[in-house]
């Protein structure tokens, strides 16, 4: 891949490093998002992590290729274990399930010492980094989400800050915490795509759970998913 052509989901991200960083991109693979970044003078500098071999070398022989070697370092390893407390000011990390970017951030609590940005582009659930951050003292600061080759992303920024600030009252806080606080206000034609597609399967699981055996655990999931058409349909109908 020519990394002056990043995909648009991996240049929203690299949109949302402040200029001057030294990041980490963690789950990096072919390191297209720091090459890119430090070649269009973005970053600083950066290191790449990756916890599997192949796209580990993949990620290498990128920063070989772009002649990148002093400013991009390459390293193998899982999650933040790759940076030292201190080393880096932003952290990204796209690609993945929210809930697996959310344990990464969550074990790696230590290394984050002197991280003011994370830009976090979860696959699924959102909503898992969503309640990381408000647990954790950093304040969400921006939504986005696109639509790429028929599939649609969330690009979540935090900051250090009032955790609590992006979300209205209590009652209002569950909806935003599954639907973007941002992005519910938004309502653009990406969130409405998405949230239409969700109901939908939903729905459909709804229906396939009803042929199932009940059971307590089933009956909790049942209300779980009723309780999130209602939000989608409340804030899509607004
Ligand atoms: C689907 S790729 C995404 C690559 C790139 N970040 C992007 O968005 O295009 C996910 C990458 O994350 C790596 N990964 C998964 N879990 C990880 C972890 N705990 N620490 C570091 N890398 C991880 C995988 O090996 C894989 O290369």
């Amino acid at each position: 891949m020519n990394i002056e052509q990043l995909s648009k989901r991996l240049e929203t991200v690299a949109l949302s490093i402040p200029t001057g960083s030294k990041i980490a991109d963690i789950g990096s693979d072919h390191a297209y998002l720091p090459c890119f970044a430090v070649k269009k003078g973005i970053a600083e500098s950066a290191i790449a992590g990756e916890v599997a071999e192949g796209p580990f070398l993949s990620a290498e022989k990128q920063v070989k290729a772009a002649c990148l070697e002093d400013k991009i370092k390459v390293r193998l390893g899982n999650g933040l274990e790759v940076i030292s407390p201190g080393e880096v000011d932003c952290i990204t990390i796209a690609g993945m399930g929210g809930a697996l970017i959310a344990t990464i951030l969550e074990d790696g609590k230590e290394k984050l010492q002197g991280v003011r940005r994370l830009i976090l582009q979860p696959n699924v659930s959102a909503k898992s980094i969503r309640v990381w951050l408000l647990q954790n003292e950093w304040e969400l600061t921006n939504e986005e989400i696109i639509e790429e080759d028929g599939k649609v992303y969330e690009i979540l920024t935090a900051d250090r800050g009032e955790p609590l600030r992006p979300y209205p009252g209590v009652e209002g806080h569950q909806k935003a915490l599954l639907l973007g606080p941002f992005l519910m206000q938004q309502k653009n034609e990406a969130f409405q795509r998405k949230w239409r597609q969700e109901c939908a399967q939903w729905k459909n699981i709804l229906s396939n759970m009803e042929k199932a055996e009940q059971s307590e655990a089933l009956n909790e999931r049942k209300a779980e998913l009723m309780n999130n058409i209602q939000f989608v349909e409340e804030v899509l109908s607004e």
